[in-house]
């Protein structure tokens, strides 16, 4: 066996020679070579469906930027919709359901999908993607927490105000557990699968969690996570373990909570007390973040201060995995991230000689 990546080493918290980096939606649509092959496949779920096509997606900005990490390039409603629900991606309007949940009679639509046979072009595209990749670049696998996922499937698409489900937390919990429940069984299978065809680390996404209170995040969106990761397999075919990386976009106050899951790294978003939360929590997790995307729209300057403040507060303790602390918009400008990564390499590598 060759070194252990540098990625897989700082999520189980042991020493590197710098800090390794990936970000949030490093494949999309601010890439030219993505929109070119996002073209040549029509739509955005036939892309998530023809695992050539998904492969080519996943090494561009791996290719590009020399990133230290590959996410697999999918979606997190691939999976309602291997449960029954009809999903289209709407050209400017992003994802509808057109038939949303509404209550508990809504259950019996959702199946227990056998996921190799339903989901199984995912499967087809990690093995691609393993294939394709360098052996020093670890394949993330993903999927959406069961509280994110039932947002879209029960507002029927993006949000702004959540009325919907926040009605059913107060007026029909019942059916909104049902929901979240069969989610988690599916969610844990998908990515017990994942890791059974060559995903070497697991990422759940927490988009919306941050819209709870904390006893309804707790209640709703953690008790779940933490299901999931209890329920995954801990070692990939390869022997080789497998961290997990929970992100719940504005939930850094719930820091200690989410580390008690028994997941491997916090991802934390920009709005999030790195210092506190490191000091309490760095020798239980890894930490993962928490660049504000916005830094892209500025100059080099401002980039290279906004990376050396980040890495500051992370510390040169092992267990930190640089990266956004959400996804990269389609309006950014591919030649600052390779500005962003250089500088990471750079600042990284000498802050962590100096120690
Ligand atoms: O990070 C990566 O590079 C891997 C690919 C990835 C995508 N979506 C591709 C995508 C990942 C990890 C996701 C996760 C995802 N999808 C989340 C959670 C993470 C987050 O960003 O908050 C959510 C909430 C979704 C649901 C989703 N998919 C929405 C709301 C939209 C529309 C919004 C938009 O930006 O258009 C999508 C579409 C989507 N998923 C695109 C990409 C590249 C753009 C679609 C296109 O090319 O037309």
């Amino acid at each position: 066996m060759g070194q252990k990546p540098l990625f897989l080493k700082a999520c189980a918290r042991e020493p590197v020679e710098r800090t390794p980096v990936w970000l949030m939606r490093q494949a999309g649509r601010y890439l030219p070579e993505y929109l070119k092959v996002r073209k040549e496949a029509g739509s955005f779920l036939n892309l998530c469906k023809t695992p050539a096509l998904a492969t080519e997606v996943t090494m561009q900005p791996i290719r590009r930027f020399g990133l230290d990490v590959a996410i697999m390039f999918s979606d997190i409603l691939v999976v309602p919709e291997a449960m029954g629900m009809k999903l289209d991606f709407l050209e400017g309007e992003g994802p509808v359901f057109a038939d949303p949940l509404k209550e508990s009679s809504d259950l019996k639509r959702l199946k227990q999908p056998n996921v190799e046979k339903k989901l199984g072009y995912v499967y087809n595209a990690i093995e691609e993607m393993r294939a394709a990749l360098p052996a020093n670049v670890p394949l993330i696998g993903f999927a959406g927490s069961p509280w994110t996922l039932a947002t879209y499937m029960i507002e029927g698409g993006t949000t702004k105000k959540f009325t919907k489900i926040k009605t059913a937390i107060y007026k029909d919990p019942v059916f909104l557990h049902g929901v979240l429940n069969a989610l988690t069984d599916t969610v844990i299978d998908y990515l017990n699968g994942q890791i059974d065809h060559g995903a070497q680390a697991i990422q759940v996404f927490d988009t919306w969690g941050g819209i709870l209170s904390p006893k309804n995040y707790q209640e709703f969106s953690l008790k779940y996570m933490a299901k999931i990761v209890k329920n995954l397999k801990k070692t990939g075919p390869d022997g080789a373990q497998v961290p997990v990386i929970l992100f719940s976009k504005g939930c850094g106050n719930y820091s200690e909570e989410i580390a008690a899951s028994g997941c491997d790294v916090v991802s934390l978003d920009w709005t999030a007390d790195v210092k506190k939360i490191r000091r309490k929590l760095g020798k239980k997790v890894a930490f993962q973040g928490n660049l504000d995307p916005a830094v892209l729209y500025a100059p080099e300057a401002v980039i290279r201060k906004e990376v050396k403040k980040t890495l500051k507060l992370f510390g040169p303790e092992p267990g930190h995995i640089f990266n956004l602390g959400h996804g990269m918009e389609p309006d950014m400008d591919p030649e600052n991230v390779q500005v962003l990564v250089d500088i990471i390499r750079e600042e990284s590598t000498r802050s962590i000689a100096k120690q």
